[in-house]
C-alpha cells in the first residue's frame, strides 16, 4: 500500500487515510492527524478494510459509444418510460448476458494477492473488448469501471492497491453499456478458505436475491419482493440494508422504480410485463444500519463493521413471471434449489 497525500475533513483537520505500517501505542496520538489518543480513534478499525492507493481513471477509446455522463460525471435523468419496446429488451439482453459473462469471468480471478484495481483493469478492458463501456466509470463521477466491496462494505467499494486478503468476501458489481442500454449483475466470491459463519452469510443472500427473483409476478406489487427477501434473511437471523435499493434500469443505469429489499406497504407499484429493474439485497451479519467511511464519498460500511454480502441480478417482467436478462453465463444462473 503506497502512501497517500494527506486529505482534510470536513472539520479542516487533516487526515492520512492509510494507516502507516508501524501503528502507535494505545494513548499516543493517533497516526491519521485527529489529534485523538490512538486507541480512541483507529484503533477499532484494525481488522478492519481500509483504503488503498486509487489509481488514476481509465480511458474508453474513442469508437466506444458512451452514456451521456461519460464525459461530464453528471447524469441527466429523463422519464423513461417503464414498459419497454421489444427492441429494447432484446438490447437489454445483450447488455445483461455481457455483464454476466465479465463477472463470471473477473470472479475467476478473485484470489489472495490481488488487488482490487488487477480485477478493476480486467473488467474495464474485457468490457470494452466485447465493444461496450463499462456503465460505473464516471458516472456521478465515480472514478472506476467495476465495484469492489469487501467484508464489512456494503456497496460501492474503490478499486484500489489493497490486495485480497485469505478469508476475505469480496462483492464484484459488473454493469455493461451496449447498444445505449445497462445490464448490471453483481455476486460475492471467496478469497481462499473462507470461515463458515462468512460462507453461510453469501449462500442465504444469493437465496435471498433468488426468493426475491421468484416475487415477481405481473400484476402483483412491489412489495412482495422486499417481503420474501427480509422473511428469508430473518428466518437466518441476519440483517437487510435499507439504504441501497433495486432500482429500474434500461437507457438510464439507474430509473425511477424502487426495488425495496425489505417489506413496506409503500411500494405499492404493480409489476407489468415489459418492465425492467434489478433485485440486489445486502444482508449483514450483523446490524442493517450502515454509515460512510473513507474521504470518497462512496464507500459504505456497516455500522458495526460486520460482514455483509450482496447477489445482484437485472430482470424483466414477463406475461407470466419474470425473465433474468443476467443469466446467460452468470454466477448464480438459476436459484440453487433449482440447480
Ligand atoms: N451497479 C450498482 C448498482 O447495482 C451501481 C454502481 S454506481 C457506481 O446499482 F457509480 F458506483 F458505479
Ligand atoms: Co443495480
Ligand atoms: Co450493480
Amino acid at each position: 500500500m503506497g502512501a497517500r497525500p494527506p486529505t482534510a475533513n470536513r472539520l479542516g483537520n487533516v487526515l492520512q487515510t492509510v494507516p502507516p505500517s508501524v501503528l502507535p501505542q494505545a494513548n499516543d496520538a493517533c497516526w491519521c492527524g485527529s489529534g485523538r489518543k490512538y486507541k480512541r480513534c483507529h484503533k477499532p478499525l484494525e481488522g478492519r478494510v481500509l483504503q488503498g492507493e486509487v489509481s488514476p481513471m481509465r480511458s474508453v477509446p474513442d469508437h466506444i459509444v458512451k452514456p451521456p455522463y461519460a464525459a461530464t460525471g453528471e447524469a441527466p435523468r429523463w422519464a423513461e418510460p417503464r414498459v419497454k419496446t421489444p427492441d429494447i429488451i432484446e438490447r437489454m439482453r445483450v447488455a445483461g448476458a455481457m455483464a454476466a459473462e465479465i463477472l463470471r469471468l473477473a470472479g475467476e480471478m478473485v484470489r489472495p494477492g490481488i488487488t482490487t484495481d488487477e480485477i478493476d483493469v480486467f473488467v474495464h478492458e474485457a468490457t470494452i473488448e466485447r465493444g461496450a463501456y463499462p456503465s460505473p466509470l464516471n458516472y456521478h463521477g465515480y472514478p472506476k469501471s467495476v465495484c469492489t466491496s469487501v467484508n464489512e462494505v456494503i456497496c460501492h467499494g474503490i478499486p484500489d492497491s489493497r490486495a485480497l486478503q485469505d478469508g476475505d468476501i469480496v462483492n464484484l458489481d459488473v454493469t455493461c453499456y451496449v447498444g445505449g442500454v445497462h445490464g448490471d449483475t453483481n455476486a460475492t466470491f471467496f478469497v481462499g478458505e473462507v470461515d463458515p459463519v462468512s460462507r453461510n452469510l453469501v449462500k442465504v443472500t444469493e437465496e435471498c436475491m433468488w426468493k426475491g427473483i421468484e416475487a415477481v409476478v405481473p400484476g402483483r406489487p412491489l412489495s412482495d419482493i422486499g417481503r420474501a427477501i427480509e422473511n428469508h434473511a430473518k428466518a437466518h437471523k441476519l440483517g437487510v440494508v435499507r439504504a441501497f435499493i433495486g432500482h429500474g434500469i434500461g437507457e438510464q443505469f439507474h430509473t425511477d422504480i424502487q426495488v425495496l429489499h425489505y417489506y413496506d406497504e409503500r411500494a405499492s407499484m404493480i409489476m407489468r410485463p415489459g418492465m425492467t429493474f434489478t433485485v440486489e439485497p445486502m444482508i449483514t451479519l450483523g446490524s442493517w444500519q450502515h454509515r460512510m467511511v473513507f474521504d470518497d464519498d462512496w464507500t459504505a460500511v456497516t455500522a458495526d463493521g460486520k460482514r455483509t454480502a450482496q447477489f445482484e441480478h437485472t430482470l424483466l417482467v414477463t406475461d407470466d413471471g419474470v425473465d433474468v436478462l443476467t443469466a446467460p453465463g452468470a454466477v448464480s444462473p438459476t436459484a440453487p434449489w433449482a440447480r
